[in-house]
């Protein structure tokens, strides 16, 4: 008994070697990733809200003001699973820079506003489903919060897809 509970115990040192089980550290570290990426969507919807003008637009202002309002929650709920696990929310600037630089695509007119929109949720939606994928069933509860975010994402995905024919 005492010997298959050893054999046991080193299979599981290896398969956290071996990267097959992400351990809190590296959650938190993907779910600061993650945030960082939320908080650049908060500024850039709210930029679009601000931006968009005129009666026909109204629709859309008033989506860009939801969407912020998601993303927002979305990154409330990334954080307060990172206090939950024993990490810190980084939300320093360099971490915000390197990720607005790395995805930054803009554009002033409503076609190319929701055209950036859609490029940066297709690049989350990838995203959180490898980070789902990564974590697989060892930490569900961190895993429950990727999969409701990662179905608002594609929701967004499919509604702005929808005002690009409009
Ligand atoms: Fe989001
Ligand atoms: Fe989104």
């Amino acid at each position: 008994m005492m010997q298959s509970v050893s054999v046991a115990k080193r299979k599981s040192n290896r398969a956290m070697t071996l990267g097959c089980k992400p351990n809190a550290e590296t959650v938190v570290r993907l779910l600061n990733e993650a945030l960082a990426r939320e908080v650049i969507c908060i500024l850039r919807y709210k930029r679009h809200y601000f931006m968009t003008a005129g009666v026909s637009a109204r629709h859309v202002k008033v989506k860009f003001l939801q969407y912020v309002a998601e993303e927002q929650a979305h990154a409330d709920h990334l954080a307060e699973r990172i206090v939950q696990l024993g990490g810190k929310p980084d939300l320093s600037q360099e971490r915000l820079l390197n990720r607005s630089h790395a995805e930054h695509v803009e554009g002033d007119s409503l076609a190319e506003m929701i055209t950036a929109d859609l490029v940066h949720e297709r690049i989350s939606i990838d995203s959180y489903r490898a980070m789902i994928a990564s974590i697989g069933n060892d930490d569900p509860t961190t895993r429950q919060v990727l999969e409701r975010i990662l179905a608002q994402e594609e929701a967004h995905v499919e509604n702005l897809t929808t005002l690009l024919k409009a």
